[in-house]
């Protein structure tokens, strides 16, 4: 718990915690799960996972990556709006919720997509309906005709393209989501900077220093800068997606000392490896924003000790082989790592890097309170959905492409080998996978953040 541990049994009954009791003071159960060396953490959240289902299920779809979440430890994943068509109106809501409905071995939930005006009327209708936030591109634009992000502004004429939201747009948007009691998240990484920093190379990127030069951390530092500002004029609750730099995280925490409602998420890849492991891993690492220096990785690790960073996420975003194993400057950016998540923050918590109850907090409670999820999810606590993840301290995982459950596994960490295993994943009660075997069919549910309350509520 991200109070700390606490030796008990667990009592589910009918898909809900029903108690905590003294270790074998509850003998009666019709089932048991052996946790005898584990340590039960409350069900496993991946808040950031793109599917990319529908329309490129070609990379993913939503039955391989939630069975890869499944057998990472998972029990509920967010969903991006970024597959095709996006989640972009709150009309479309239940019919993506039921064509995921089909397919999910996990519980999940929806994020709901900004594009700047074009969409804004939607804002309010979107979180109504139960997105569990709305997700800024920032600094992308969109193709008008598919509403595919466009990576190169070079590569589409104008007037086919929904253009990047500006800082006045964000301002609106930042309004709307305010009144409505929303949360809204963003990619930062400021385009007009990274254009002038792609200016100065002389050629295209061509190793992996040119792309940490082309996306410098200034360029996600005045994101999150302008994303503070915007959250301290409209009181909009800001989460800052996928953070990299030591720069934007400090930025971060003095605005969470002045009591701004802004919040941080990082990634296994920025807290496991730096542009050093280039070397090694080649034109795979390609993420954005990218994995930086050691200097930066150490500020990630502090921050989430520190409680400025509540909430870590895999940014699943799977490519094809085919995709991936071009030259880093054609390539698209994007990893795998539902399924590698939780046990790359497992081998971390056994090699000293974070507590027991900081691993809780990122990647159970924190999460969960984040997207209003807890105590639903994301808690132990009675008559709450009995999810939980079972980590067994003595065994270890060996990550091998050719065991991961995504259609297009191509590892970061192919080939480690890493302390820890997750032995067991229940979701409301069931075991859907337990030593190495995915168990049941798909079950997963919907989940909504519970509503705002109301000013009268709060009086
Ligand atoms: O590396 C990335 N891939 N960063 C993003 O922001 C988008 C993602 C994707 O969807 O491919
Ligand atoms: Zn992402």
């Amino acid at each position: 718990l991200p109070t700390g541990p606490l030796e008990a049994d667990i009592v589910f009954r009918d898909g809900l915690i029903e108690a905590i009791a003294a270790p074998d003071e509850s003998s009666q159960a019709d089932e048991v799960v052996e946790a005898q060396g584990c340590l039960v953490f409350p069900g496993f959240i991946d808040p950031h996972v793109h599917t990319r289902d529908p329309g490129q299920t070609e990379k993913e779809d939503f039955a391989h990556a939630t069975r890869a979440a499944a057998a990472g430890g998972i029990t509920t994943i967010l969903e991006m709006p970024n597959a095709l068509p996006p989640l972009d109106t709150a009309e479309m809501f239940n019919d993506r919720a039921a064509h995921h409905l089909a397919n999910a071995f996990v519980d999940f939930g929806l994020w709901g997509l900004s594009l700047g005006s074009e969409n804004i009327s939607q804002i309010p209708k979107l979180i109504a309906t139960g997105v569990v936030g709305i997700k800024l591109f920032w600094g992308y634009a969109f193709d008008r005709a598919t509403k595919r992000l466009v990576y190169n502004l070079d590569d589409i004429s104008p007037d086919e393209l929904v253009p990047p939201a500006t800082n006045g747009e964000v301002l609106e948007v930042c309004r709307a989501v305010a009144a409505s009691g929303g949360l809204l998240a963003a990619h930062c990484e400021d385009r007009t900077i990274i254009e002038a920093c792609q200016r100065g190379l002389a050629g295209a990127i061509s190793d992996y220093e040119d792309l940490l030069l082309a996306r410098p951390p200034e360029a996600e530092a005045a994101s999150v800068a302008v994303g503070v500002e915007l959250s301290r004029a409209t009181g909009c609750r800001f989460h800052v997606l996928h953070m990299s730099s030591l720069e934007s995280v400090d930025l971060l925490a003095k605005a969470q000392q002045q009591g701004l409602q802004v919040t941080g998420e990082t990634c296994p890849h920025y807290l496991s490896f730096t542009a050093d492991d280039y070397a090694q891993l080649g034109a795979l690492l390609k993420i954005y924003p990218p994995v930086r220096r050691a200097r930066d990785r150490e500020r990630l690790w502090s921050a989430i000790e520190a409680g400025v960073i509540t909430s870590v996420g895999s940014d699943h975003a799977p490519h094809t082989l085919a995709e991936k194993r071009v030259p880093l400057h054609s390539q698209p950016a994007g990893a795998v790592g539902v399924e590698t998540l939780a046990p790359v923050l497992v081998d971390a918590m056994l090699k000293g890097r974070l507590q027991p109850h900081h691993l809780a907090r990122v990647l159970s409670e924190g999460t969960a309170r984040l997207y209003r999820l807890y105590p639903q999810k994301g808690s132990l606590l009675p008559g709450t959905d009995a999810d939980v993840t079972l980590v067994d301290l003595a065994a270890t995982t060996v990550v091998d492409n050719a065991t991961l459950h995504s259609k297009n596994p191509l590892s970061l960490w192919h080939g480690l080998t890493l302390a820890g295993s997750v032995r067991a994943t229940v979701i409301r009660g069931r075991v859907v996978y337990q030593d190495g075997e995915l168990k049941g069919s798909a079950s997963g549910r919907l989940v909504q953040p519970h509503p705002v309350a109301s000013r009268t509520n709060d009086a």
